[in-house]
């Protein structure tokens, strides 16, 4: 595996790439959840690239940028096991000019749930994942499901400029008693661990709930806030795939999405319907 830190570095050396290239962008402390990208990136390409790079630019003032985890030792050695070839960790001074050309989010799916509760965080996001993708050039770039609005918006950038990569959407990967994988779990201790499997219990109820055939989304909400109420809850939302709201489930077009704080973190998680 090559260790490339400079991003113009990186393009030259990809420029010489034979075959498919597979890209999983990331911000480090890897769990399970990126492994499961990085595999089906290695299983459908004859490349893969990993970044690991804490972007300062999609975390708003007074959020965890400097508590974030960095785990690069481990990431290094996990990257090896999981047959990377090149793995991209960037210094900010390299990426990011003082006063460089931004990229925007859109003005509406860019500022409601995620961006309606950290606004300007989808800026910084499409910030970074336009340079990356413009610096790896992949023929296939990795996503979780499990940051659904993330997800949406990245295709929408590639759709709205024309970008030449396919976007592979991914399954969230969950520890055995259901709480999606996520870096900032680590902030959790026992107890806080314990409450924030409400999250994925109130979305395992919904999807029970639609089973047995309640499709009214105002039912389905209620009967999750129940169960989310020892919780700080930011947002319960019903919608479908292009992030508009539902009155009714639409069955294989719905995503059911949660945002709550335990303590002082903060969890994000959703189920597709
Ligand atoms: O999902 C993440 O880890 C980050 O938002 C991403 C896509 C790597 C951009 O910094």
């Amino acid at each position: 595996m090559r260790i490339v830190q400079h991003p113009i570095e990186l393009k030259k050396e990809l420029k010489n790439v034979k075959g498919s290239i597979g890209f999983v962008p990331t911000m480090g402390a890897l769990h399970e959840g990126h492994l499961s990208l990085i595999k089906k990136a290695r299983d459908e390409n004859d490349v893969v690239v990993v970044s690991i790079f804490v972007n300062p630019t999609q975390f708003l003032p007074g959020e965890d940028f400097n508590k974030y985890p960095r785990k690069l030792e481990a990431d290094i050695k996990l990257c090896e096991l999981a047959k990377v070839d090149f793995l991209f960790t960037p210094n900010i001074d390299d990426i990011y000019d003082k006063d460089e050309v931004l990229i925007k989010a859109p003005n509406i799916k860019g500022y409601i749930l995620e961006g309606f509760n950290r606004p300007g965080h989808f800026d910084g996001v499409l910030q970074i994942v336009n340079k990356l993708l413009n610096i790896v050039n992949p023929t296939n770039a990795y996503f979780g499901k499990k940051d659904a609005q993330q997800l949406y918006l990245i295709k929408k950038m590639v759709n709205n400029f024309y970008m030449d990569v396919n976007i592979v959407e991914c399954d969230i990967i969950r520890e055995k008693d259901g709480l999606a994988m996520s870096s900032r779990n680590v902030y959790l201790n026992d107890e806080e661990r314990q409450k924030a499997l409400l999250i994925s219990k109130s979305l395992k109820r919904a999807a029970k709930l639609i089973m047995q055939g309640v499709m009214n989304v105002q039912d389905i909400k209620s009967e999750m806030l129940n169960i989310l109420k020892p919780l700080d809850v930011e947002y319960v939302e019903i919608v479908n795939r292009n992030f508009d709201k539902l009155d009714k489930i639409e069955i294989d077009y719905t995503i059911i999405l949660v945002a709550a704080k335990v303590g002082t973190t903060r969890l994000i998680d959703n189920i597709w319907i």
